[in-house]
């Protein structure tokens, strides 16, 4: 242990509380670490930038003025993760904001492989860049990226976490809540809805950082179905009852909670944190999957939601089903990251005045 790693550790005492402030500049968000950072004003002020990003980038005029709002800033994307969506679509929001991007997807193309340390690479980063947008297998990378730059840089750069480790991935939460917003935006909002999460819930970043949100919202239930093996992590469900979020787990099938559900979040076998490899095959998950003839089963005005990438879990013949919302979840991906960095750089103003 060096004497940065004793001063991170103390760190990562604090309270989730402490650390959300610390995340702050000016009362206002700056680092986007864990998804406890988005109260109900920031959620929402967030759905207001990105429906304003998207419409005025629908006209040449208002694309080439968003990218005149940050065309001053570079964004680096440090991805030593497989990553599609997240990076892509953080890669065109920077471009959609006229910032230039660098990238490193691979540890072993940067001096890591030389023996630097994680921290020395970070402020490498942070000496020619303005942002960093990060993914990382350990959970708290980008937390220590954000508490270093912060604390002994003379360049306080934001990080954004895109996925750490099996821990948080805020991002995702934000476009996810975003997706759910705008579904039920003329029914009542997703107060008093029925959250239903699906899949490789003790391993999935996803489910954990939107299980978070609902706190935010007043009556919302949530419902995870999960073979014993895979289910939600008692640190999560503690944090439902201690925000007095009705949750009930099902670990047998998934067609006995489908019908009490108004958004159905699926997600992947998370394999990839098996510790010996080929684990997870022994569980049986053919009874948390859906297929066309499940969908009879679904409310009429429910969505189906997935982060991608999926196995088997929703079957193809769902995706013609007016109901499967994940393709559009994923476009919403771009502007939900362009909307938190031009709130981030603080050039929100702008475009809710353009
Ligand atoms: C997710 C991730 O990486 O955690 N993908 C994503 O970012 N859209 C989900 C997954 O990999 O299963």
């Amino acid at each position: 242990m060096n004497i940065q790693d004793e001063k991170f550790a103390e760190f990562e005492k604090l309270s989730n509380e402490e650390k959300v402030k610390y995340f702050q500049r000016n009362g206002h968000l700056f680092d986007m670490i864990i998804s406890q950072q988005l109260n109900r004003q920031v959620i929402d002020d967030l759905f207001k930038i990105t429906n304003q990003v998207r419409t005025i980038a629908k006209s040449k005029t208002g694309s080439i003025f968003l990218q005149g709002l940050l065309r001053h800033k570079r964004a680096m994307l440090y991805f030593t993760q497989p990553s599609s969506r997240t990076f892509l679509s953080f890669e065109n929001a920077c471009h959609i904001l006229g910032m230039r991007t660098s990238e490193i997807r691979d540890s072993r193309v940067s001096s890591e492989i030389k023996g630097e340390s994680f921290d020395d690479s970070l402020r490498t980063f942070s000496s020619y860049t303005d942002l960093i947008i990060m993914r990382h297998h350990e959970p708290n990378r980008a937390e220590r990226a954000a508490w270093l730059l912060n604390s002994y840089s003379d360049r306080a750069v934001p990080v954004i976490n895109g996925g750490s480790g099996a821990d948080q991935h805020p991002t995702q939460a934000i476009l996810d809540i975003y997706t759910l917003l705008r579904s039920f935006e003329y029914q009542g909002g997703l107060e008093h809805k029925t959250i239903l999460m699906c899949g490789d819930l003790k391993r999935g970043r996803t489910v954990r950082s939107l299980s978070y949100l609902m706190k935010n919202f007043e009556g919302v239930k949530v419902i995870y179905a999960a073979p014993p093996e895979f289910q939600m992590r008692s640190d999560v469900i503690e944090f439902l009852e201690r925000h007095k979020i009705p949750c009930t787990i099902e670990d047998k099938n998934l067609l006995n909670v489908l019908p009490k559900a108004d958004a159905i979040y699926m997600t992947r076998i998370q394999d990839e944190h098996d510790k010996v490899s080929g684990e997870s095959g022994k569980t049986d998950i053919s009874n948390f999957k859906i297929g066309k003839e499940d969908m009879n089963k679904v409310k009429p005005n429910a969505i189906i939601l997935h982060p991608f990438p999926r196995r088997d879990e929703i079957d193809v013949a769902v995706d013609s089903d007016p109901r499967a919302m994940y393709w559009h979840q994923e476009r919403n991906g771009m502007w939900a990251r362009a909307g938190l960095i031009a709130y981030i750089f603080n050039v929100h103003g702008e475009i809710m005045d353009y």
